[in-house]
């Protein structure tokens, strides 16, 4: 259970807290009681094929933001360490994107908050994948990375930190380009001056594949493709779940 200010433990003191902030995420955290978050993921979870149970394996999270990913890991029995950035300054940012003020408030309040009302012991790192690297961070039976290499400058710097940290099993969950999906050779669309959330590259599903396999996967199997919505509905991505594996 949470406490309020002074100790006060009550679950309004929680939802106080909850409600000054804002949040990605939907987390369930009484039950039936969801925090205001954009995406309630618990509609999608099916799509990616997570083991049932991860139990004795250390997994991994990228891009963990308030961590849904990270407790439903924990949930199904894993150690798990989530990487994210503190500071929005260290996200990627096309220089006539960047924004001249940034907030001086660090990131993750919300993850700490539903860590703490979880009873989570997921370990929250602040660190950019591009920096992640065994010697850091140790290596992981299991990674999960989803809609975060959609929006990083070098996607396939990060796919190369993924196959050196992973010894066991990779899922990517990422938005893919329709269109350049229709052509028969491997593709990637430029997409910084899009008039929408920061995307560098939008990859073909076939482009993803053989990013992965170039980055040291051996096997690369697409799980499916879905499309994920925001609760209110207001837009649509395309995603495409790999699984990848090294021999
Ligand atoms: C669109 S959110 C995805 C959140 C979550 N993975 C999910 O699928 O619901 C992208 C997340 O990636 C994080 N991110 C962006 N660049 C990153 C980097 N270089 N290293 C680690 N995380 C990064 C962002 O801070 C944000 O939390």
């Amino acid at each position: 259970m949470v406490t309020g200010t002074e100790g006060e433990t009550t679950a309004e003191a929680l939802w106080e807290r909850v409600n000054r902030l804002s949040w990605y995420h939907a987390i369930e955290l009484e039950p039936g009681r969801l925090t205001p978050g954009w995406f309630d993921l618990r509609e999608y979870v099916h799509h990616y094929g997570l083991p049932e149970r991860m139990d004795g394996m250390r997994a991994l999270d990228i891009g963990t933001w308030d961590g849904w990913w990270a407790f439903e890991m924990e949930r199904r029995g894993a150690e798990v360490v989530a990487l994210d950035l503190d500071d929005e300054r260290d996200l990627d940012w096309p220089p006539r994107r960047r924004p001249k003020e940034f907030s001086p408030e660090p990131r993750g309040a919300g993850f700490r908050l539903a860590r703490e009302a979880l009873g989570s012991q997921v370990e929250r790192v602040n660190m950019s994948i591009y920096h992640a690297t065994p010697e850091e961070l140790g290596t992981f039976d299991f990674i999960f990375c989803g809609s975060v290499l959609i929006h990083l400058r070098d996607q396939f710097l990060a796919l190369e930190r993924i196959a050196g940290l992973c010894t066991g099993t990779f899922v990517s969950a990422e938005e893919y380009d329709w269109a350049a999906s229709l052509l028969p050779f491997p593709v990637s669309r430029y997409r910084v001056d899009r008039d929408s959330d920061i995307v560098f590259w939008q990859p073909a599903k076939k482009t993803w594949k053989r990013m992965l396999w170039s980055a040291g996967f051996d096997r690369v199997e697409e799980y499916g493709t879905f499309t994920l919505r925001p609760r209110d509905r207001s837009f649509k991505v395309r995603h495409v779940v790999l699984h990848a594996h090294k021999l």
